[in-house]
């Protein structure tokens, strides 16, 4: 018998999939010492149920559950560190992961010379069946972004945003533990977080159309990505969610512009009119986008969503005064510039909304 072999396989509302996958995936017993690792997060159509059932005849299969849904990259990281193979391989679980690709990886990984090998669905010899063509140019792009934004080393890669890889576990386990688990990215966050000392390689992945139920890539997963780039390329040092809070504070400038220009050109309004209805249109909008991207763990709704925009308004209205203030401070005390007068200004009040918001109206601590 070979090495003990673990494949983490995460599952969201599966219950369809899950059970032919397992069946194609256990005659890979015969070749090494298989553990196959299902994590759920508690789906409501009885996936867990299901391989809870399967697992009375089935020594090799064990279930995780977990409740309150946190996301693929955050199931595959609790899958990494409760696996207890010495070669570990995570695939999507709704069958557009071809098994076939499977023991060719593990192989790879056993031939040596590699830490980490990853099923690619851009590999000359792959093919791509299941995804529309939105989904593939998407996907093109996200994987330039992501070879912009990671260590020169990976450059030759093809695909970051793979959901099948394999891996060496104790020496990749403390890197593991580092991978912050936002989004479906655990791949590209691994190879972040490596900064280059990993060596590589990849094998073609046939990427299937799904047979039973849909994806649940959404444009908030999208938006996690932006993000994470954004991150790479700050070093890893602007937190993530301030990031995505500057990003929405840019959007505000835009709708502030137009709302106003708006009010004056249709309804002929003056600008002293026009100006406050443009300023609380860009902070409604900043809320309820951060409402649905940045604090989207902590998402307000009904009447607290309310409730929350009233806050909102009542912490974004302070920093206008200390705006002024610290502008004209800066204007007569540091330097008589107006542009880094108002930069000066504009930082502070980025500054102290994302903190108090984040404290005040999404009770989160940052
Ligand atoms: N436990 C758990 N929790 N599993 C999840 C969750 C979650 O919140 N969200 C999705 N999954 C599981 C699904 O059940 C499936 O097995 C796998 O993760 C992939 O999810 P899909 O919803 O089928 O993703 P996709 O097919 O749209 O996306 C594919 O391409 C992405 C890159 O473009 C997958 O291969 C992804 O892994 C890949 O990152
Ligand atoms: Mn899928």
């Amino acid at each position: 018998m070979g090495l003990r072999v673990s494949i983490v396989l995460p599952t969201y509302n599966e219950r369809g999939n899950i059970e032919p996958l397992l069946a194609q995936l256990l005659p890979l017993g015969e070749q090494w010492d298989l553990e196959l690792l299902v994590v759920d997060d508690d789906s409501a159509d009885g996936t867990a149920e299901l391989v809870r059932q399967l697992a009375h005849n089935e020594p090799r299969l064990r279930l995780i559950r977990r409740v309150g849904r946190s996301g693929l990259a955050s199931a595959i990281k609790e899958g990494l560190l409760d696996a207890t193979g010495d070669l570990v391989l995570v695939m999507d679980s709704d069958g557009q992961h071809e098994p076939g690709s499977v023991r060719r990886a593990i192989e790879t990984l056993e031939a040596g010379g590699s830490d980490l090998v990853i099923g690619s669905r851009f590999h000359p010899e792959a093919q791509i069946l299941g995804l529309s063509d939105r989904r593939e140019t998407g996907s093109t792009w996200a994987n330039a972004s992501a070879r912009f934004s990671l260590p020169k080393r990976y450059a030759h890669l093809t695909d970051y945003m793979s959901g099948f890889f394999a891996l060496r576990l104790e020496p990749l386990l403390p890197l593991i533990r580092g991978v912050d688990v936002n989004g479906f990215k655990f791949l590209y966050e691994l190879l972040a977080v490596s900064r280059g000392r990993l060596s590589t390689a990849e094998v073609p992945l046939t990427f299937q159309p799904r047979t039973y139920g849909s994806s649940k890539l959404d444009l908030a997963i999208f938006w996690d990505f932006l993000i994470s780039i954004l991150h790479s390329l700050s070093f890893r040092l602007l937190p993530r969610r301030a990031i995505s809070f500057g990003l929405v504070g840019l959007s505000g400038v835009a709708v502030q512009l137009l709302i106003t220009q708006l009010f004056m050109a249709l309804w002929g309004l003056g600008f002293e009119q026009a100006l406050p209805i443009g300023v609380i249109s860009a902070a409604s909008s900043n809320y309820l986008i951060n409402n649905a991207l940045t604090f989207r763990f902590a998402r307000l709704k009904g009447v607290l969503l309310l409730r929350g925009l009233l806050k909102f308004l009542l912490v974004a209205s302070l920093p206008v005064m200390a705006n002024v203030g610290l502008a004209s401070a800066y204007y007569s005390l540091i330097a008589p510039n107006a542009f880094w007068a108002q930069l000066a200004g504009i930082v502070v009040v980025f500054v102290w909304n994302y903190a108090a918001s984040s404290r005040f109206v999404w009770n989160t601590p940052n």
